[in-house]
């Protein structure tokens, strides 16, 4: 036999010296669930060892996070009240513009991603605003735009849109570049499918909508082209970064993706993937550390640079280990 794959892989130095995909702290971003009030850190209960945190307890959270060498975080918010047009979203007060500012303050260097989108704001828990009971796409840019805005005006390194109404990147850039942010970036969700895999995220958000589903906006899980179609468009748009999500039930979308365009692609490993694995591991069924090495691994693989997980912590002590 002249050709012997297996001596590739003789020992581990073997391995290690010929592996194709490694995973660097740099590639993490470490999603924060931010809430109004004082002295809040509970944790969600369909997501072991995540909380949310109101903005008195999230420096101990940052701490953690900056000693990790976890470079990026990524919030969401959860207002004290929400109404029909979700203006806790675009207030300069709101929750989220509060921790952008107090993290900017602590930790200049700590790159803050603003995710932006109504539904945790929203009393009906959609997307976007309502008209005759459907959301209204052209209605929410504004909205959206401000909310980009109001985040950027508060420190925001990056603003991720995860709404998927038509145009928006587009309404958030302009907004951005009338007002002097044109070094603010976009992460735009720009292929995210609606997914079951999202239901501790609702959970820990209060963002499940009261009636329906997100459907008519969020896209269809059997469709591959039409990624590129999103991905396109937001590009066009002026995008900077492209976002496939979820992640591991999509890692061809993920390779679709990196095969056709030359952008950084970010997986988000969403909060159903984190909660399996969690309840697995929980069990004894699986090995935590590596499952979640194997998947965030694979992501990369596949041709994501960026991974947003909720195992970010983990992983990054795993990495130095
Ligand atoms: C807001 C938003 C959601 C997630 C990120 N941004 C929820 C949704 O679309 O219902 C999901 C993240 C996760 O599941 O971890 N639109």
């Amino acid at each position: 036999m002249l050709i012997r794959p297996r001596r590739r892989r003789i020992t581990k130095q073997m391995r290690d010296l010929v592996h194709e995909t490694s995973i660097d702290l740099t590639d993490l971003v470490y999603p924060i669930f931010v809430i109004e009030g004082k002295n809040i850190k509970e944790m969600v209960p369909s997501m072991p060892n995540i909380f949310r945190y109101s903005v008195d307890m999230l420096k101990q959270a940052l701490d953690e996070v900056v000693e990790l060498g976890i470079g990026a975080v990524l919030y969401f918010g959860i207002p004290a009240c929400k109404d029909e047009t979700g203006s806790g979203a675009y207030s300069d007060s709101g929750i989220v513009q509060q921790a952008i500012r107090l993290t900017k303050q602590w930790y200049p260097d700590l790159l803050v991603i603003a995710d932006i989108c109504l539904c945790e704001y929203t009393s009906h828990g959609h997307c976007g605003t309502l008209e005759g009971g459907k959301v209204n796409n052209d209605k929410t840019l504004p909205l959206l735009a401000k909310a980009a805005l109001s985040c950027a005006k508060a420190g925001a390194d990056i603003v991720a849109p995860s709404d998927m109404m038509d145009g928006r990147v587009l309404a958030i850039r302009n907004i951005l570049d009338e007002n002097g942010y044109q070094n603010t970036l976009i992460m735009s969700y720009a292929v995210k499918y609606s997914s079951a895999f999202y239901g501790p995220f609702r959970d820990a958000a209060g963002s499940a909508p009261a009636f329906g589903d997100r459907k008519s906006y969020q896209m269809d899980f059997r469709n591959r082209k039409e990624a590129l179609v999103e991905v396109q468009l937001d590009i066009e748009e002026g995008a900077d970064i492209i976002m496939v999500k979820p992640a591991l039930a999509y890692l061809d979308i993920v390779k679709s993706v990196s095969d056709t365009f030359c952008i950084p692609i970010a997986a988000y490993n969403v909060s159903g993937e984190y909660s399996m694995v969690k309840a697995a591991a929980e069990n004894g069924w699986l090995d935590e550390k590596a499952a979640v090495l194997e998947s965030i691994t694979a992501m990369k693989r596949a041709g994501a640079k960026i991974i947003i997980t909720y195992h970010a912590l983990d992983v990054a002590k795993w990495i130095k280990q």
